[in-house]
């Protein structure tokens, strides 16, 4: 991993956001590095935080091949404050990743408080991102996620209480959010504006709303225009970034200060190679054959079991990562399947082995869309919710329920 260090000759950005002499492909780099409140990342990509998928065994491998801010999976404030076994594994890093990276969901400001604490005065983290970003119809039934920004004073009060209780241990908090629960009740450029008024070290903008789930295509118009609205502190962009060449066009098009990316990198972590050279401005991209996706998939399994303790945990977890590793490689049915029910580290080996180790990069099938999709939803909210910008009693009642039934974003 390249660590976040400063790089003291950089273009100077137009308003925009890029430099006036970006030039993809010439070896003239495409944004000057991000700053998250006192830490500098070098490039300015951001693995998105993503529930099941981005523990300390998925980051190494993205670690190891570029360079940028990786956020672990997302953990609820309470389950923190209550040192959950499973929460105390989530924020934990290993020795040598820097800066290290957490999220917090919460929807009580005196909890989410106590969690931003516990992080920072026990130095467990580096970075303290806060997920408001969640569209699952369990957390928005009670206001939770992606629609809680709608209760102003909610919001704020939530960001503040976490800015004040990480500041005085200097680590940055930032807000992650959708664009609002629908297209007639958008929040995304009022919330970045109180984020940056209490202190919120950046901002990153999933490109779709609640409603939206994960269909269709992001709406990066949303994050150009958010982008012009805060103007203090950076502003990411997330949402559809497949390819190095994506990212590129999200910064052309929005101007925004850097890129968060999810699922594009789901089986492909080194994604992050394709990132750091493309945003050095040059055109090297790995394209792996079969033999060289098998070796991560090993690497992958052997760093999960490190992780978890526990071999049949371990290949458990590693199985849904199967079908995004082999996207696009011919495998046949029957070898997919069987990958998909692999228990153990033998079983593993022999099917891994029984592929065409010798397959090249497959192209266009390896490529594009991958991981969740879907259809748009309409958010199920609590009755009422839409009636009054702001928190009543009933609501804050039923929001600590949300809490407990949170599982990503
Ligand atoms: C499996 C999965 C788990 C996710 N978990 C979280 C999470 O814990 N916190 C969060 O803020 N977003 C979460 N997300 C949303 C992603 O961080 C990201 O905003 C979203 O996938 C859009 O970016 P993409 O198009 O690059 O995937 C999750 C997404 C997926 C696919």
């Amino acid at each position: 991993m390249t660590p976040a260090t400063v790089t003291p000759t950089v273009p100077a950005p137009t308003p925009g956001g890029a430099p006036a002499d970006a030039a993809p492909g010439t070896g003239t780099r495409v944004l000057p590095p991000l700053r998250i409140g006192p830490l500098t990342i070098d490039t300015p990509v951001v693995l998105a935080p993503m529930a099941g998928v981005t523990n300390a065994a998925f980051r190494r491998l993205c670690r190891e091949s570029g360079a940028g801010l990786y956020v672990a999976e997302m953990v609820t404030s309470r389950a923190l404050v209550e040192r959950g076994e499973e929460s105390m594994r989530i924020i934990s890093h290993e020795p040598d990743e820097k800066p290290r990276s957490v999220q917090v969901y919460g929807v009580d400001p005196a909890t989410v408080a106590a969690a931003v604490r516990l992080i920072a005065s026990e130095d467990r983290a580096d970075h303290v991102d806060l997920n408001f970003g969640c569209p699952v119809p369990k957390v928005t039934r009670r206001g939770g996620g992606a629609v809680l920004p709608w209760k102003r004073d909610l919001f704020r009060s939530i960001i503040s209480a976490a800015v004040d209780a990480a500041s005085p241990y200097g680590v940055p908090v930032t807000v992650k959010m959708r664009k609002g629960i629908d297209d007639d009740h958008l929040t995304y450029l009022e919330a970045g504006l109180v984020a940056q008024e209490v202190g919120v070290a950046a901002v990153a903008l999933h490109a779709r709303t609640a409603a939206d789930y994960y269909s269709g295509t992001a709406d990066w118009e949303s994050i150009a225009r958010l982008k012009e609205a805060v103007t203090d502190i950076p502003v990411l962009g997330n949402g559809d970034i497949w390819s190095a060449e994506d990212a590129l066009a999200m910064v052309a098009q929005t101007g925004c200060d850097g890129v968060v990316v999810g699922r594009g990198c789901q089986g492909r972590p080194w994604l992050f190679a394709d990132l750091a050279a493309a945003f050095a401005g040059s055109d090297e991209r790995r394209r792996p054959g079969l033999g060289e996706v098998t070796a991560v998939v090993r690497r992958h399994a052997e760093l999960m079991i490190e992780h978890f303790g526990e071999e049949s945990k371990a290949l458990r977890e590693m199985r849904k990562h199967m079908a995004w590793y082999l996207k696009g490689y011919v495998v046949g049915g029957e070898l997919r399947a069987k990958l998909g029910l692999v228990s153990t580290l033998t079983e593993l080996d022999e099917r891994l082995g029984a592929l065409d180790l010798d397959q090249p990069y497959p192209g266009e099938a390896a490529e594009g869309q991958r991981g969740r999709a879907g259809s748009p939803k309409r958010p199920t909210l609590p009755e009422g919710w839409l009636a009054s910008r702001e928190l009543s009693e009933d609501f804050r009642r039923a929001l600590h329920e949300a809490e407990l039934s949170v599982s990503g974003g």
